[in-house]
């Protein structure tokens, strides 16, 4: 059963058709009317969300489907203490495809080991939201007309930022990119994910703690919202929630052609004055983002019956039950009672990685 659980379950040229067939649908809509006629996606939502949801279901609806499923899971029977794999296997019955967001990093992970139908992981704790890379790769496509040699900035929370990881490992698939983290010490990207794509594969990485300094270079900033919802230190958030703002004047040394994207929502980092500039896409952006679900949920549909990575890579090098996870906001930690701790061999080969959110075992 193919997933889409992080960014990497995608090979090149699945991203590259998923990338076709979505400027397929921008130019032929009433082609894909039907294309999904009969068919079901439950939309699993156990954190709050606006873009992610109503996309994917406006994405179904307009290929013709039907969605069922919970904006909050407490109205659920989660309330009762049901596990993600008990509601997997009790949504099976119901619906073709499945779509979850998570608060807890790993959940839609667990969901996919337990389902019949696929299982698209649609952002999960501050681990990863490979949905929202797919709306920005397009978002580049349409904007930039292409994914190689590009200067990407990323700014803002690139510890919590999910939407940064995913994109950053998505693009490390092309040729010719340049990564420049713009971050206060904080924020700064987690070391396993430094480690991952700019030590391991070679991505070019430069950290700078200023956007000015780097602003003439760049063919995309990515803005993030400081994620106040990730903080275990209020204090904290308050010293950094304001690192950077983006307004107007500061985008004098930006070049014409490059583009401003921001998975949204934003808080105050992006100033309202550029919003009429042409280079902000953000909200272009939000539109690709239901064009590319309605090509992703098409896919995933065609593919359901490939060979699925995960379930061939766990029994092969995967560690079960010696190691706990330290991070408390792993599935494998609040879902103690039900799911078992699974490590894998770091991709740098220093030490274990925990399978669900990528985390060190505990001490
Ligand atoms: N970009 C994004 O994931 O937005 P929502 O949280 O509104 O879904």
């Amino acid at each position: 059963m193919r997933h889409l659980i992080d960014p990497t379950d995608l090979s090149s040229e699945e991203l590259n058709e998923i990338i076709a067939l979505a400027l397929d649908i921008i130019d032929n809509r009433p082609k894909y009317a039907e294309a999904c006629k009969g068919k079901k996606l439950a939309t699993l939502f156990y954190e709050p969300s606006t873009r992610t949801r109503l996309s994917f279901t406006s994405a179904m609806m307009e290929l013709g489907g039907n969605v069922i499923g919970f904006s909050d899971a407490m109205n659920s029977s989660v309330s009762k203490g049901e596990t993600v794999a008990d509601t997997t296997r009790v949504i099976n019955c119901f619906a073709d495809i499945i779509a979850m967001r998570h608060f807890v990093e790993g959940g839609p992970f667990v969901s996919a080991l337990h389902s019949d139908t696929p299982v698209i992981n649609a952002g999960d704790g501050s681990h990863a939201h490979p949905t929202q890379t797919l709306t920005d790769l397009l978002t580049i496509k349409r904007e930039i007309g292409r994914f190689d040699n590009l200067t990407v900035g990323f700014c803002g929370d690139l510890k919590f930022g999910r939407t940064v990881h995913s994109l950053i490992k998505a693009l490390s698939k092309f040729k010719g990119i340049n990564v420049i983290l713009i971050a206060p010490d904080e924020l700064r990207l987690p070391g396993y994910m430094k480690q991952e794509v700019c030590d391991r594969l070679g991505i070019p990485c430069r950290e700078v703690e200023s956007l000015e300094e780097v602003m003439g270079e760049l063919d995309v900033l990515y803005m993030t919202r400081v994620q106040k919802e990730r903080f275990l230190d209020e204090e904290e958030y308050e010293r950094v929630k304001d690192c950077f703002v983006l307004t107007a004047d500061k985008l004098r040394d930006a070049k014409p052609t490059m583009r401003i994207l921001h998975p949204l929502p934003r808080v105050n980092e992006i100033a309202t004055d550029v919003d009429s500039d042409p280079r902000a896409a953000y909200f272009r952006q939000v539109e690709n983002g239901k064009f590319v679900r309605m090509a992703l949920i098409l896919k995933l549909l065609e593919w359901a019956h490939r060979e699925d990575k995960h379930r061939e890579m766990l029994p092969n090098d995967t560690v079960i039950g010696e190691h706990r996870c330290s991070n408390p906001k792993c599935i494998s930690n609040v879902e103690a009672h039900a799911v078992e701790p699974l490590f894998r061999p770091s991709a740098d080969g220093n030490g274990m990685r925990c399978v669900y959110c990528e985390s060190r075992p505990s001490k």
